[in-house]
């Protein structure tokens, strides 16, 4: 009863240059045929030459962060209109790596996902609990209290019965250690998330909503992982730096 359409989307993190992000996004347009959708998440200054790259192509492009601010004296940051000025439509916002090394709230994701949101941009929001949380049983908590916040704060913004807004479970202890969560591990929070998306916002609109799997995708796990229900695609790190696994993990997603 889904037809929501799966979305594979790199998070390139802090890797490229001009010269290897032209060959990353040369080597996985021909894999962008429509089937499913595409995002590639880049570092800031690279924005314009993706700009560039992909204009007319079937890939999306965005930023893994932006500010809870509009404008002002914030060094450093990047607001929602600056990335609008370079095309942007989808934006990363509380990556474990953001929450874990610049202290970010649960509360302040909610605060960058409802501005992207009232600004036309598309916000990527991730959860997911570290090690020490799942062995202490507290997925369940752990989830809620960073989803939450998100929920109450964006559901301002539905119209028509429709939020441009998707979730990625990302288990802090399957990001870049090779351990990746079972399909069945992952289904489960998958389903605990939908469950909270219906209680808070009603069947239509979690069913709407996608949510992504985050954490050691690679081409030989993805499929399986993409067969779960409640799975709506992936979000890629280290994967997503290769055209090759990239390119193999889009077209698991298309089945
Ligand atoms: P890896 O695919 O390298 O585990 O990273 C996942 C991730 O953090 C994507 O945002």
């Amino acid at each position: 009863m889904t037809n929501r359409k799966k979305l594979v989307a790199g998070n390139w993190k802090m890797n490229g240059s001009l010269d290897a992000n032209e060959a990353l996004v040369l080597g996985i347009l021909p894999e962008a045929d429509g089937a499913v959708d595409v995002s590639v998440f880049c570092p800031f200054p690279y924005l314009g030459q993706l700009q560039r790259l992909l204009k007319g192509a079937g890939v999306q492009f965005g930023a893994q962060d932006m500010s809870a601010h509009l404008s002002g004296a914030y060094t450093g940051e990047v607001s929602v209109a600056m990335l609008k000025e370079f095309g942007v439509s989808q934006v990363i916002v509380g990556h474990s790596e953001r929450r874990t090394y610049h202290a970010e709230s649960s509360d302040i994701v909610a605060k960058k996902a409802s501005l992207a949101i009232q600004n036309g941009v598309t916000p990527i929001v991730c959860l997911g609990e570290t090690l020490g949380q799942r062995e202490a049983g507290q997925v369940e908590s752990v989830i809620a209290s960073q989803l939450d916040p998100v929920i109450a704060e964006c559901s301002k913004f539905v119209s028509d019965g429709v939020w441009n807004l998707v979730i990625a479970y990302e288990p802090v202890w399957a990001i870049g250690t090779g351990v990746t969560a079972s399909p069945e591990q992952a289904q489960e929070v998958h389903a605990m998330i939908r469950q909270r998306l219906q209680a808070m916002l009603g069947e239509a609109l979690a069913q709407s909503t996608r949510i992504l799997y985050g954490g050691s995708v690679k081409p030989g796990n993805a499929a399986e992982i993409f067969a779960k229900v409640d799975i709506d695609g992936g979000l890629i790190g280290g994967a997503a730096l290769s055209s090759d696994d990239f390119s193999g993990i889009i077209r698991a997603a298309r089945g």
